[in-house]
């Protein structure tokens, strides 16, 4: 090779390092990291980050290098040279790859385990899924639907589900994991700003999937202390919250109904504000509407909505009290 070839291959590298540089750096992919997990999670995508563009720098300079250098010239029919590959030159390329794979697989595997270790203290808070809600269960007992955290303390999440496959992710977070129905998943996480940051569900859950979304707000020590010592919450159901509306609370109803006395205005299923005129068009008692159509959804349908949307676990997921006090509740408050 002469040097001329060599200092076009190199500035091909160049360019082509800077371009895929600039669009990794200049456009923000990654939120701000709000947790030691996630600045660790960053880190590995960085390493491989850069690696991915020193190969690809070299790969492009080397396809772009061929292409102009050994194009056919016009009216040539001819035959390239025979070439019988490159011994040294497959090792090389060989054995590159294989170190930089077996790198990232190195730090990969630290941060991963460094990840899943929750130290000797955590807080341990029980995120509890069903379509389409989530419920962040305190070791206070109560629960609330929003997920509030102290900053620099390890927190573990242990996620399950009442009905289907849920996930639980919030992208400054750094960590995501499902949430399965019979098995029991965890995450650790150690926020490390305050604000406030989206949960999303990621698996795709039903027709409120999209709308199964819910808060974390990350608190100094001492407010997140003041909240939590004085927060005004609902008992989570297996502590004996029989009361109406503390189960429209934790059954999560709000999340796809309209209930004017209960606060919530959810858009998926229909309003609960009417259910007499309902009743009277299913020919029921308002009692035995409201009872059925919460342990058998689909035995009399709203006018606009679909079968199968309204989860049909209630009839076991809530005890006989409960669904009777869920009831009077509604009944009480609906016109
Ligand atoms: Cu829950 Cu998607």
């Amino acid at each position: 090779m002469t040097r001329g070839s060599i200092f076009k291959l190199l500035a091909y590298a160049v360019v082509a390092g800077a371009v895929t540089t600039a669009v990794a750096v200049l456009i923000p992919w990654l939120p701000t990291a709000a947790t030691r997990q996630a600045d660790r999670m960053w880190f590995s995508i960085w390493f491989a980050e850069i690696i991915a563009i020193v190969v690809f720098a070299v790969v492009a300079a080397v396809l772009v290098y061929c292409v102009v250098e050994f194009r056919a010239k016009p009216g040539d029919l001819s035959d390239g040279p025979p070439t019988h590959g490159h011994t040294m030159l497959e090792i090389i390329w060989t054995a590159i790859p294989t170190v930089l794979v077996v790198a990232i697989t190195i730090v990969a595997a630290i941060v991963i385990h460094d990840n899943g270790k929750a130290g000797a203290n955590p807080l341990v808070v029980k995120v509890i899924t069903q379509q389409f809600t989530y419920q962040f269960e305190y070791p206070n007992g109560k629960t609330y639907d929003i997920l509030r955290l102290p900053k620099d303390r390890n927190v573990k999440l242990d996620l399950s589900s009442k009905d289907v496959i849920h996930s639980f992710w919030v992208p400054a977070f750094g960590e995501k994991s499902d949430a399965v129905p019979g098995i029991s998943t965890s995450i650790v996480i150690t926020p490390t700003r305050t604000g406030y940051y989206p949960v999303i569900c990621t698996q795709l859950c039903g027709l409120g999937h999209a709308l199964m979304r819910s808060e974390a707000i990350v608190l100094e020590q001492a407010a997140f202390d003041t909240w939590y010592t004085s927060a005004d919450a609902a008992p989570a159901p297996a502590a004996g919250g029989d009361d109406g509306k503390t189960i429209y609370t934790t059954a999560g109803c709000g999340a796809c109904h309209t209930f004017t006395a209960a606060g919530s205005a959810g858009k998926i299923g229909p309003s609960l504000d009417n259910l007499s005129s309902a009743a009277a068009k299913a020919g029921q008692s308002l009692d035995d509407f409201i009872s059925s159509s919460i342990t058998d959804p689909d035995s009399s349908l709203a006018a606009g909505y679909a079968k199968g949307v309204m989860p049909s676990t209630y009839k076991t997921s809530i005890s006989g009290t409960q669904l009777d006090s869920l009831v009077k509740y509604l009944a009480e408050n609906t016109k």
